[in-house]
């Protein structure tokens, strides 16, 4: 099949394994053509795609920006700090409004779970999940096991920890689901008050020691504290988690075997993870970013050509 299997990217739940490796397969395409002189193709010409953040963003703001630009697609940018959302437009009445202006995607970002799969029964336009709350990243887990794939081959039958805030954290989440279909093990360590307790049912290890998850592993993906999601107290302070679960140079060293660092950004240095580990030639932070318009690019793409 060179066709996904889905109308809308809105999670890694609804992706099968083989959409997933379709999507590697072009985005290795798209790579090749980035580190070109002539970085741009006409594959999405005469589209236009409406980059909707109702929250903040660094990277996968940009990334989009730049994979649709590579892709030669027109762009309407949408920030909800500076529109009528704050004169209390719905965001039906919001989206509704842009496409009406003949808009064929939909790239969004929502503080709200489930905000896409809300739009996509409201909306004809192709949507694609950005981030939602707490729930899905689906191209950040995409170019994340791209970079593990790029860097050790497969991610069939390699192990990967996912370290800190897994409670709050969408990343993990569809991390989690694109791991395990294409044949990873997954672990997950943090603090108990961060670990959703019914966490095992999805078929992930926890471990609540870092040293023990960290000798596990040949991946750990370090994850932010996200404050901005935490309505009460999880732990004492964040000097205290960094004494727990902050990964050092020290402890790297000390490890029986080398193993790759990933993380999805933004980083807090010093607190999940410090600077020397963080810029260290095991971790591949920066290939992940790298990775990032390859996969948007595949993405974009082959959303654009189911019918
Ligand atoms: N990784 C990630 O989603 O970063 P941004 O919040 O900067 O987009």
């Amino acid at each position: 099949m060179n066709q996904l299997s889905v109308k809308h990217l809105l999670g890694i739940k609804d992706l099968t394994e083989n959409d997933i490796r379709l999507i590697f397969e072009s985005a290795d395409n798209f790579k090749r053509i980035i580190n070109r002189p002539l970085k741009k193709v006409p594959s999405l010409r005469d589209f236009t795609v409406a980059n909707l953040f109702f929250e903040n963003s660094t990277r996968t703001r940009i990334s989009f920006e730049l994979a649709e630009k590579r892709l030669s697609a027109d762009i309407i940018n949408f920030s909800s700090s500076s529109s009528s959302v704050t004169k209390g437009e719905t965001l039906i009445d919001t989206v509704k409004n842009i496409l009406s202006m003949k808009v064929d995607m939909v790239v969004m970002r929502h503080p709200s779970p489930g905000a896409c799969q809300f739009l996509s029964r409201h909306i004809d336009a192709k949507i694609l999940n950005a981030g939602d709350g707490t729930h899905e990243h689906p191209t950040q887990a995409l170019l994340d096991a791209f970079s593990i794939r790029e860097k050790l081959g497969d991610v069939g039958g390699k192990k990967v920890v996912i370290v800190g805030d897994i409670l709050h954290s969408r990343v993990a989440l569809s991390n989690i689901f694109c791991l395990q279909k294409l044949g990873a093990e997954v672990m997950v360590c943090g603090p108990t008050t961060l670990i959703p307790r019914h966490i095992k049912e999805l078929g992930v290890k926890v471990e609540h020691n870092l040293r023990k998850a960290l000798e596990w592993c040949d991946v750990a993906n370090m994850l932010r504290i996200q404050l901005e999601r935490q309505d009460i107290r999880y732990f004492p302070s964040l000097r205290e988690y960094t004494q727990q679960y902050g990964l050092n140079m020290e402890m790297l060293n000390s490890l029986s075997k080398e193993i790759i660092i990933m993380h999805p950004g933004p980083i807090n240095r010093g607190v999940e993870i410090t600077s020397e580990v963080a810029d260290s030639s095991n971790s591949i932070i920066l290939d992940q970013v790298e990775n990032g318009v390859a996969i948007r690019m595949a993405c974009l793409f082959l959303l654009a050509g189911v019918k």
